[in-house]
Protein backbone atom coordinates (compact mmCIF):
# COMPACT_ATOMS: atom_id res chain seq x y z
CA UNK A 1 0.00 0.00 0.00
CA UNK A 2 1.37 3.41 -0.76
CA UNK A 3 2.29 5.67 2.36
CA UNK A 4 -0.06 8.25 3.21
CA UNK A 5 0.84 11.11 1.04
CA UNK A 6 1.12 14.12 3.48
CA UNK A 7 -0.37 16.39 1.04
CA UNK A 8 -3.27 18.68 1.19
CA UNK A 9 -5.60 16.41 -1.17
CA UNK A 10 -7.71 19.28 -1.62
CA UNK A 11 -5.43 21.77 -3.43
CA UNK A 12 -4.67 19.87 -7.16
CA UNK A 13 -2.02 22.97 -6.77
CA UNK A 14 -0.49 21.00 -3.80
CA UNK A 15 -0.82 17.60 -5.35
CA UNK A 16 0.70 18.55 -8.73
CA UNK A 17 3.63 20.67 -6.86
CA UNK A 18 4.56 16.94 -4.94
CA UNK A 19 4.29 15.12 -7.92
CA UNK A 20 8.66 14.46 -7.63
CA UNK A 21 7.27 13.56 -3.74
CA UNK A 22 5.21 11.06 -4.76
CA UNK A 23 7.33 9.25 -7.24
CA UNK A 24 8.97 7.99 -4.09
CA UNK A 25 6.21 7.11 -2.13
CA UNK A 26 5.15 3.62 -3.40
CA UNK A 27 7.07 0.81 -4.95
CA UNK A 28 5.22 -2.67 -5.87
CA UNK A 29 5.74 -5.05 -2.70
CA UNK A 30 8.56 -8.04 -3.20
CA UNK A 31 5.89 -10.36 -3.46
CA UNK A 32 4.13 -8.77 -6.34
CA UNK A 33 7.49 -8.54 -8.16
CA UNK A 34 8.07 -12.14 -7.36
CA UNK A 35 4.88 -13.01 -9.32
CA UNK A 36 6.06 -10.83 -12.16
CA UNK A 37 9.40 -12.89 -12.63
CA UNK A 38 7.58 -15.68 -12.56
CA UNK A 39 5.33 -15.08 -14.75
CA UNK A 40 8.03 -13.78 -17.01
CA UNK A 41 9.77 -16.85 -16.50
CA UNK A 42 6.70 -18.80 -17.52
CA UNK A 43 7.16 -16.92 -21.05
CA UNK A 44 4.10 -14.52 -21.90
CA UNK A 45 3.07 -13.75 -25.00
CA UNK A 46 1.94 -9.83 -24.34
CA UNK A 47 1.68 -6.72 -21.54
CA UNK A 48 -1.57 -5.46 -21.60
CA UNK A 49 -2.77 -2.19 -19.43
CA UNK A 50 -6.13 -1.63 -18.91
CA UNK A 51 -7.50 1.65 -17.59
CA UNK A 52 -9.74 4.66 -18.53
CA UNK A 53 -8.88 8.59 -17.78
CA UNK A 54 -5.86 9.40 -14.98
CA UNK A 55 -5.48 5.85 -14.52
CA UNK A 56 -4.57 4.50 -17.48
CA UNK A 57 -2.08 7.47 -18.19
CA UNK A 58 1.05 5.97 -16.29
CA UNK A 59 0.11 2.64 -18.70
CA UNK A 60 0.73 5.19 -22.22
CA UNK A 61 3.87 7.05 -19.80
CA UNK A 62 5.33 3.45 -19.42
CA UNK A 63 4.72 2.37 -22.91
CA UNK A 64 6.61 4.86 -24.51
CA UNK A 65 9.48 3.83 -22.20
CA UNK A 66 9.45 1.07 -22.96
CA UNK A 67 8.79 1.19 -26.78
CA UNK A 68 13.00 0.59 -27.32
CA UNK A 69 12.90 -2.43 -25.87
CA UNK A 70 10.26 -4.39 -25.12
CA UNK A 71 9.74 -7.90 -27.00
CA UNK A 72 6.62 -8.21 -27.02
CA UNK A 73 3.87 -6.31 -27.41
CA UNK A 74 2.79 -3.62 -24.64
CA UNK A 75 -1.19 -2.35 -25.03
CA UNK A 76 -3.31 0.10 -23.81
CA UNK A 77 -6.93 -0.79 -23.84
CA UNK A 78 -9.44 2.03 -22.66
CA UNK A 79 -12.88 -0.02 -23.20
CA UNK A 80 -15.09 -1.77 -22.30
CA UNK A 81 -13.64 -5.32 -22.74
CA UNK A 82 -9.93 -6.63 -24.13
CA UNK A 83 -8.95 -8.12 -27.42
CA UNK A 84 -9.52 -11.40 -28.47
CA UNK A 85 -5.89 -11.97 -28.45
CA UNK A 86 -5.60 -10.99 -24.66
CA UNK A 87 -5.61 -14.58 -23.60
CA UNK A 88 -4.03 -16.55 -20.66
CA UNK A 89 -0.61 -16.12 -22.08
CA UNK A 90 -1.05 -12.39 -21.89
CA UNK A 91 -0.65 -10.52 -18.37
CA UNK A 92 -2.92 -7.84 -17.70
CA UNK A 93 -2.26 -3.99 -15.06
CA UNK A 94 -5.56 -3.69 -14.56
CA UNK A 95 -5.66 0.35 -13.09
CA UNK A 96 -8.83 1.93 -11.89
CA UNK A 97 -8.22 4.62 -8.98
CA UNK A 98 -11.90 4.62 -7.84
CA UNK A 99 -12.42 0.67 -8.56
CA UNK A 100 -15.74 1.85 -9.33
CA UNK A 101 -14.89 2.35 -13.50
CA UNK A 102 -17.04 0.29 -15.41
CA UNK A 103 -15.37 0.07 -18.61
CA UNK A 104 -12.04 -1.18 -16.41
CA UNK A 105 -14.15 -3.99 -14.46
CA UNK A 106 -15.84 -5.64 -17.27
CA UNK A 107 -12.51 -5.44 -19.42
CA UNK A 108 -10.93 -7.13 -16.21
CA UNK A 109 -13.62 -9.92 -15.63
CA UNK A 110 -13.23 -10.46 -19.31
CA UNK A 111 -9.68 -11.49 -18.45
CA UNK A 112 -10.57 -13.18 -15.71
CA UNK A 113 -12.79 -15.47 -17.99
CA UNK A 114 -9.65 -16.38 -20.08
CA UNK A 115 -7.99 -17.16 -17.10
CA UNK A 116 -4.85 -14.48 -18.07
CA UNK A 117 -2.85 -13.18 -15.23
CA UNK A 118 -3.61 -9.96 -13.63
CA UNK A 119 -2.36 -7.42 -11.42
CA UNK A 120 -4.39 -4.89 -10.17
CA UNK A 121 -4.04 -1.22 -8.79
CA UNK A 122 -6.61 0.60 -6.70
CA UNK A 123 -7.66 2.42 -3.80
CA UNK A 124 -10.66 -0.20 -3.26
CA UNK A 125 -14.47 0.12 -4.97
CA UNK A 126 -15.78 -2.81 -7.25
CA UNK A 127 -12.44 -3.89 -8.20
CA UNK A 128 -10.87 -4.44 -5.17
CA UNK A 129 -13.84 -6.94 -4.11
CA UNK A 130 -13.46 -8.73 -7.59
CA UNK A 131 -9.70 -8.95 -7.28
CA UNK A 132 -10.12 -11.88 -4.98
CA UNK A 133 -7.26 -14.30 -6.54
CA UNK A 134 -4.40 -11.87 -8.68
CA UNK A 135 -1.82 -9.55 -6.46
CA UNK A 136 -3.27 -6.33 -5.91
CA UNK A 137 -1.71 -3.06 -4.98
CA UNK A 138 -3.71 -0.91 -2.78
CA UNK A 139 -3.57 2.83 -3.58
CA UNK A 140 -4.07 5.96 -0.85
CA UNK A 141 -7.39 6.49 -1.18
CA UNK A 142 -9.14 10.61 -1.37
CA UNK A 143 -6.97 12.37 -4.35
CA UNK A 144 -8.05 12.91 -7.70
CA UNK A 145 -7.70 10.10 -10.14
CA UNK A 146 -5.03 12.55 -12.56
CA UNK A 147 -3.08 13.67 -9.57
CA UNK A 148 -2.50 9.56 -8.34
CA UNK A 149 -0.22 9.33 -11.76
CA UNK A 150 3.57 9.22 -9.76
CA UNK A 151 1.98 6.57 -7.21
CA UNK A 152 0.62 4.64 -10.45
CA UNK A 153 3.28 4.88 -12.25
CA UNK A 154 5.58 4.06 -9.61
CA UNK A 155 4.11 0.68 -9.53
CA UNK A 156 3.28 0.29 -13.26
CA UNK A 157 6.54 0.91 -14.71
CA UNK A 158 8.67 -1.65 -12.25
CA UNK A 159 6.44 -4.14 -12.98
CA UNK A 160 6.25 -3.80 -16.62
CA UNK A 161 9.73 -3.67 -16.54
CA UNK A 162 9.66 -7.18 -14.58
CA UNK A 163 7.66 -8.70 -16.62
CA UNK A 164 9.85 -7.27 -20.17
CA UNK A 165 12.55 -8.95 -17.91
CA UNK A 166 15.00 -5.56 -18.62
CA UNK A 167 16.40 -3.33 -15.77
CA UNK A 168 14.37 -1.27 -13.37
CA UNK A 169 14.50 2.10 -13.39
CA UNK A 170 15.52 4.13 -11.08
CA UNK A 171 12.68 6.41 -9.99
CA UNK A 172 13.93 7.95 -6.59
CA UNK A 173 16.78 9.48 -8.92
CA UNK A 174 14.05 10.69 -11.32
CA UNK A 175 12.12 12.21 -8.37
CA UNK A 176 15.31 14.38 -6.91
CA UNK A 177 16.02 15.72 -10.53
CA UNK A 178 12.65 16.92 -11.14
CA UNK A 179 12.48 18.48 -7.69
CA UNK A 180 15.04 20.65 -9.26
CA UNK A 181 14.22 21.27 -12.23
CA UNK A 182 11.83 24.87 -11.88
CA UNK A 183 15.57 26.18 -11.37
CA UNK A 184 16.43 25.47 -14.79
CA UNK A 185 12.85 26.34 -16.27
CA UNK A 186 13.14 29.91 -14.22
CA UNK A 187 16.80 30.20 -16.21
CA UNK A 188 15.24 29.22 -19.41
CA UNK A 189 12.11 31.11 -19.42
CA UNK A 190 8.92 28.92 -19.46
CA UNK A 191 8.16 28.54 -16.23
CA UNK A 192 4.68 26.66 -15.64
CA UNK A 193 3.36 30.36 -14.75
CA UNK A 194 4.68 31.67 -18.61
CA UNK A 195 3.41 28.79 -20.37
CA UNK A 196 -0.38 29.15 -18.91
CA UNK A 197 0.21 33.23 -19.85
CA UNK A 198 1.25 31.57 -23.45
CA UNK A 199 -1.70 29.48 -23.78
CA UNK A 200 -4.34 31.52 -22.08
CA UNK A 201 -5.82 32.98 -25.03
CA UNK A 202 -5.07 29.99 -27.77
CA UNK A 203 -6.26 26.98 -28.55
CA UNK A 204 -2.97 24.62 -27.44
CA UNK A 205 -1.80 21.43 -29.48
CA UNK A 206 0.99 19.77 -27.75
CA UNK A 207 2.96 17.73 -29.85
CA UNK A 208 5.20 14.85 -28.82
CA UNK A 209 7.08 11.94 -30.73
CA UNK A 210 8.19 8.72 -29.62
CA UNK A 211 8.33 8.35 -25.93
CA UNK A 212 6.98 11.89 -25.79
CA UNK A 213 3.52 11.20 -27.68
CA UNK A 214 2.22 10.27 -24.61
CA UNK A 215 3.04 13.31 -22.31
CA UNK A 216 1.19 15.19 -25.03
CA UNK A 217 -1.49 13.66 -24.91
CA UNK A 218 -1.52 13.78 -20.78
CA UNK A 219 -1.11 17.62 -20.94
CA UNK A 220 -3.93 17.93 -23.36
CA UNK A 221 -6.39 16.03 -20.88
CA UNK A 222 -4.59 17.74 -17.72
CA UNK A 223 -5.82 21.52 -19.59
CA UNK A 224 -9.53 19.91 -20.16
CA UNK A 225 -9.64 18.81 -16.30
CA UNK A 226 -7.85 21.32 -14.43
CA UNK A 227 -8.09 24.26 -16.43
CA UNK A 228 -11.27 22.90 -18.35
CA UNK A 229 -10.34 24.69 -21.40
CA UNK A 230 -9.99 22.77 -24.82
CA UNK A 231 -6.95 21.57 -25.81
CA UNK A 232 -5.37 18.79 -28.58
CA UNK A 233 -2.81 16.99 -29.25
CA UNK A 234 -0.97 15.28 -31.82
CA UNK A 235 2.51 13.26 -32.77
CA UNK A 236 5.44 13.28 -34.89
CA UNK A 237 5.82 12.24 -37.53
CA UNK A 238 2.08 11.30 -38.80
CA UNK A 239 1.12 15.29 -38.40
CA UNK A 240 3.68 15.94 -41.21
CA UNK A 241 1.05 13.56 -42.98
CA UNK A 242 -1.64 15.74 -42.77
CA UNK A 243 -2.02 18.16 -40.27
CA UNK A 244 0.65 20.33 -41.60
CA UNK A 245 -2.10 20.94 -44.48
CA UNK A 246 -4.01 22.47 -42.11
CA UNK A 247 -1.30 24.88 -40.50
CA UNK A 248 -2.42 27.67 -42.84
CA UNK A 249 -5.62 28.07 -41.08
CA UNK A 250 -3.69 28.11 -37.33
CA UNK A 251 -3.11 31.98 -37.16
CA UNK A 252 -7.13 32.66 -37.81
CA UNK A 253 -8.21 30.24 -35.51
CA UNK A 254 -5.30 31.50 -32.98
CA UNK A 255 -3.90 27.29 -32.67
CA UNK A 256 -0.69 27.24 -30.72
CA UNK A 257 1.50 24.24 -31.37
CA UNK A 258 3.55 23.17 -28.15
CA UNK A 259 6.54 21.07 -28.97
CA UNK A 260 8.04 18.66 -26.60
CA UNK A 261 11.73 18.29 -27.11
CA UNK A 262 13.98 15.08 -26.43
CA UNK A 263 17.53 14.58 -26.00
CA UNK A 264 16.83 11.04 -27.71
CA UNK A 265 14.51 11.97 -30.02
CA UNK A 266 15.62 10.39 -33.60
CA UNK A 267 17.71 13.10 -35.25
CA UNK A 268 15.29 12.75 -37.94
CA UNK A 269 12.52 13.26 -35.03
CA UNK A 270 14.48 16.75 -34.39
CA UNK A 271 14.76 18.03 -38.01
CA UNK A 272 10.97 17.12 -38.30
CA UNK A 273 10.60 19.60 -35.25
CA UNK A 274 12.93 22.25 -36.56
CA UNK A 275 11.35 21.95 -39.94
CA UNK A 276 8.09 22.09 -38.90
CA UNK A 277 8.33 25.09 -36.66
CA UNK A 278 9.85 26.83 -39.56
CA UNK A 279 6.78 25.88 -41.87
CA UNK A 280 4.53 27.27 -39.45
CA UNK A 281 6.11 30.14 -38.69
CA UNK A 282 6.36 30.83 -42.27
CA UNK A 283 2.36 30.69 -42.15
CA UNK A 284 2.72 33.28 -39.62
CA UNK A 285 1.87 30.80 -36.24
CA UNK A 286 3.80 31.06 -33.31
CA UNK A 287 4.78 27.85 -31.71
CA UNK A 288 6.48 27.15 -28.19
CA UNK A 289 9.10 24.74 -27.90
CA UNK A 290 9.34 22.83 -24.10
CA UNK A 291 13.40 22.04 -23.61
CA UNK A 292 13.71 18.53 -22.48
CA UNK A 293 15.27 18.99 -19.34
CA UNK A 294 16.84 15.51 -16.89
CA UNK A 295 19.84 13.17 -17.59
CA UNK A 296 17.66 10.04 -18.30
CA UNK A 297 14.71 9.39 -20.23
CA UNK A 298 12.55 8.83 -17.40
CA UNK A 299 13.07 12.56 -15.77
CA UNK A 300 12.93 13.96 -19.14
CA UNK A 301 9.77 12.50 -19.82
CA UNK A 302 8.28 13.01 -16.04
CA UNK A 303 10.11 16.66 -16.08
CA UNK A 304 7.87 17.64 -18.99
CA UNK A 305 4.75 15.77 -17.32
CA UNK A 306 5.38 17.56 -14.03
CA UNK A 307 6.08 20.90 -15.86
CA UNK A 308 2.62 20.64 -17.55
CA UNK A 309 0.92 19.53 -14.74
CA UNK A 310 2.04 22.65 -13.07
CA UNK A 311 0.68 24.94 -16.46
CA UNK A 312 -2.48 23.50 -16.03
CA UNK A 313 -3.19 24.08 -12.62
CA UNK A 314 -1.40 27.85 -13.13
CA UNK A 315 -4.56 28.19 -15.99
CA UNK A 316 -6.99 26.83 -13.69
CA UNK A 317 -6.13 29.66 -11.73
CA UNK A 318 -5.78 32.37 -14.87
CA UNK A 319 -9.11 31.49 -15.79
CA UNK A 320 -10.47 31.75 -12.20
CA UNK A 321 -11.84 27.48 -12.34
CA UNK A 322 -11.40 24.97 -9.95
CA UNK A 323 -8.75 22.88 -10.87
CA UNK A 324 -9.86 20.23 -8.69
CA UNK A 325 -13.16 19.40 -9.32
CA UNK A 326 -14.60 17.56 -12.83
CA UNK A 327 -18.18 18.28 -12.31
CA UNK A 328 -19.43 17.32 -16.10
CA UNK A 329 -17.24 14.14 -15.97
CA UNK A 330 -18.61 13.10 -12.84
CA UNK A 331 -22.75 14.21 -13.91
CA UNK A 332 -21.55 11.99 -16.94
CA UNK A 333 -21.01 8.66 -14.74
CA UNK A 334 -24.11 9.51 -13.21
CA UNK A 335 -25.87 9.30 -16.26
CA UNK A 336 -24.51 6.16 -18.05
C1 LIG B 1 -10.30 12.26 -12.56
C2 LIG B 1 -9.70 11.57 -13.69
C3 LIG B 1 -10.57 10.72 -14.56
C4 LIG B 1 -10.64 9.27 -14.04
C5 LIG B 1 -11.47 8.38 -14.96
C6 LIG B 1 -11.48 6.91 -14.55
O1 LIG B 1 -9.27 12.88 -11.81
O2 LIG B 1 -8.53 11.69 -13.93
O3 LIG B 1 -10.03 10.78 -15.87
O4 LIG B 1 -9.34 8.74 -13.93
O5 LIG B 1 -12.77 8.87 -15.00
O6 LIG B 1 -11.78 6.74 -13.19
P1 LIG B 1 -10.82 5.84 -12.28
O7 LIG B 1 -9.47 6.44 -12.40
O8 LIG B 1 -11.36 5.93 -10.89
O9 LIG B 1 -10.90 4.45 -12.83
Amino acid sequence: MSEPIDIDSTSMRALVEGFPKMLRLSSPSEAIIDSARALAKQGIQGVCLVGMGGSAISGDICKGLVRNVAEIPVVQIRDYGVPKYVDKDWVSIVVSYSGNTEETLLSFNEIRERRGSAFVITSGGKLQDMATDVPVYKLVDGIQPRAAVPLILSIVLPLIETLLGIPMSDLIAASHELERMPESWAKSGLTPNKVAHELSDVLPVFVGAEHLAPVAYRAKCQINENSKTPSFHSELPEANHNEIEAYVLYRQRRVMPVFLSSNWYDERVKKRIKETRSILSEQGVDSLQLESEGSTRLAETLGHVYRLDLASVEMAELRGVDPLSVPLISKLKKRV
